[in-house]
């Protein structure tokens, strides 16, 4: 048994991407280590931000962990909102506000391509490895659907006519950019000698 701690405060995550691992990895939270406190995430890439997270779990704790960061990367706007999608509109981190400022951004753009971006940091052993999952696909001109959360109302998925919020989370789930980076932590996990 492989035990590892995902350094969020987050617990949806913590569930969602426990469904996505195999049973043979232990995945706890940061309140099995008693760390209430946010853990700061003050980098300017998504790389970066999350080693930052996960380096703090380990040097304070020396357990195995990782972290992630994601964020939308708009091409015609070089990469932004990127590493700012939650403040995007500001310090808020007010969903509709930000995807507001998006389509006023891109009002006069014909490039709708985004992508959406998960990296993940882990740390294992003493080593540092990171994983990152992509999903493409473009930001239409009006909000539609209800489920999800973000930017989900307007991210149309590549080879997809439903925005992610329009589709059930089941299904965005196994398509989704956090959904690709931890099968790839999944698969590089099962693949150590810890079995
Ligand atoms: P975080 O790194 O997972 O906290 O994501 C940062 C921000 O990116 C969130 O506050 C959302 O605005 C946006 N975001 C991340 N994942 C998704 C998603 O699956 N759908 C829509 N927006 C997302």
């Amino acid at each position: 048994m492989l035990k590892i701690v995902f350094a969020t405060q987050n617990p949806n995550k913590l569930q969602e991407i426990k469904a996505m691992l195999p049973d043979g990895i232990e995945l706890k939270g940061l309140d099995h280590l008693g760390l209430n406190d946010d853990i700061p995430e003050t980098q300017n890439t998504l790389e970066k931000n999350a080693l930052q997270k996960a380096r703090f779990v380990y040097e304070r704790f020396k357990v195995n962990c990782f972290a992630d960061d994601t964020g939308l990367e708009v091409e015609a706007l070089n990469g932004r909102p990127g590493v700012h999608s939650a403040r995007f509109a500001g310090e808020g981190k007010n969903n509709n506000a930000n995807m507001d400022k998006l389509l006023d951004e891109l009002k006069n753009s014909g490039n709708r391509r985004a992508r959406f971006r998960t990296v993940i940091a882990l740390i294992i052993d003493g080593e540092e490895l990171l994983f990152n999952g992509i999903a493409e696909g473009e930001i239409i001109n009006e909000k539609r659907g209800k489920e999800g959360f973000g930017y989900d109302p307007i991210f149309v998925p590549k080879g997809y006519t439903e925005t992610y919020a329009q589709m059930p989370l089941k299904e965005k789930n196994r398509i989704s950019h956090r959904f690709k980076a931890t099968k790839m932590l999944a698969d590089y996990l099962m693949s150590l000698n810890y079995f």
